[in-house]
């Protein structure tokens, strides 16, 4: 049988005396476009950080496309074709939307960045990679903001680049650090959507983050992980999600209404 893209195997972060991820196990086919959710304070990021070999876990076992990735670092396990974006999005502000998107991620400030500085993008391999970040534009559907300066950008704008510039690289797995949180309503719907078409277009697998359990399950993704200090409540469809008791307790609210735990 073919590895998933990503599998967790009862990991384990303990920060001093504080239990951050407890037991957590899941995995994310090649594919699949799942959402990662649970209150503030959950664990979600701390996970993402495990995965990503930012933290060394206490505990537990991580494979990407089928490779042991527990004792690697962040740009060895980013060349197995996984990248992740941070829950705080930094773009250099003074530089255009494209040019932001020229700039490798952290951790990966390869040569080939400082040849386009000094080559003014004459390099074959550089006008590539300006060609696909138009393309990355065009993906995300906003081709318009290529010139425009990061600092001009609503804070929803610069985490559609920041996504964008996730995809430079190609990833196959793509996890995301609550990349809606704070953008307003219509723009995160089109944010999911774009993500949504990609994922199903290319055949790459996203894991996404998100705190607002009402709106994930309306985003069209595959199957939902559901985190509540530090372990996993469920992992479902979002019909499955909607339709079991224990989640809806953890998440309802006296009024009826589910909603995100944190907004
Ligand atoms: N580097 C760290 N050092 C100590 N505690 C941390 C660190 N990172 C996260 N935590 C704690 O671990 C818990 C989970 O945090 P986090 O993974 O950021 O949650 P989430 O992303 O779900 O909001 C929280 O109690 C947080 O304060
Ligand atoms: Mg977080």
């Amino acid at each position: 049988m073919k590895a998933p893209a990503l599998r967790v195997d009862g990991l384990r972060k303990e920060f001093g005396g504080l239990v951050a991820v407890k037991d957590v196990s899941f995995d994310v086919q090649e594919g699949e476009f799942i959402g990662l959710i649970g209150p503030n304070g959950c664990g979600k990021s701390t996970t993402f950080n495990c995965i990503s070999g930012l933290l060394e876990q206490t505990e537990g076992k991580v494979e990407v496309f089928g490779t042991d990735v527990s004792m690697m670092r962040p740009d060895q396990i980013q060349n197995l074709g996984m990248t992740r974006t941070f829950q705080h999005t930094r773009l250099w502000r003074e530089m255009t939307v494209i040019e932001n998107l020229l700039v490798p991620p952290r951790n990966q400030f390869s040569p080939s960045f400082l040849d386009v500085v000094r080559s003014g993008r004459s390099h074959p391999a550089e006008v590539n990679r300006l060609d696909r970040a138009f393309e990355v534009l065009d993906q995300l559907e906003v081709p318009h903001m290529a010139h425009n300066l990061a600092s001009e950008l609503s804070g929803g704008q610069s985490k559609l680049v920041d996504i964008g510039r996730s995809m430079m690289g190609d990833p196959r797995l793509l996890l995301l650090d609550e990349p809606v949180a704070g953008v307003a309503g219509p723009l995160a719907m089109k944010i999911f959507s774009n993500l949504r078409n990609i994922v199903s277009e290319t055949g790459i697998s996203v894991l996404i983050i998100e705190h607002n359990m009402d709106f994930i399950l309306r985003q069209g993704v595959d199957r939902i992980v559901v985190m509540n200090e530090g372990e996993i409540l469920m992992v479902g469809t979002p019909d499955e999600v909607r339709s079991n008791r224990e989640v809806i307790e953890a998440y309802l609210g006296s009024d009826g209404q589910v909603g995100g735990a944190e907004n």
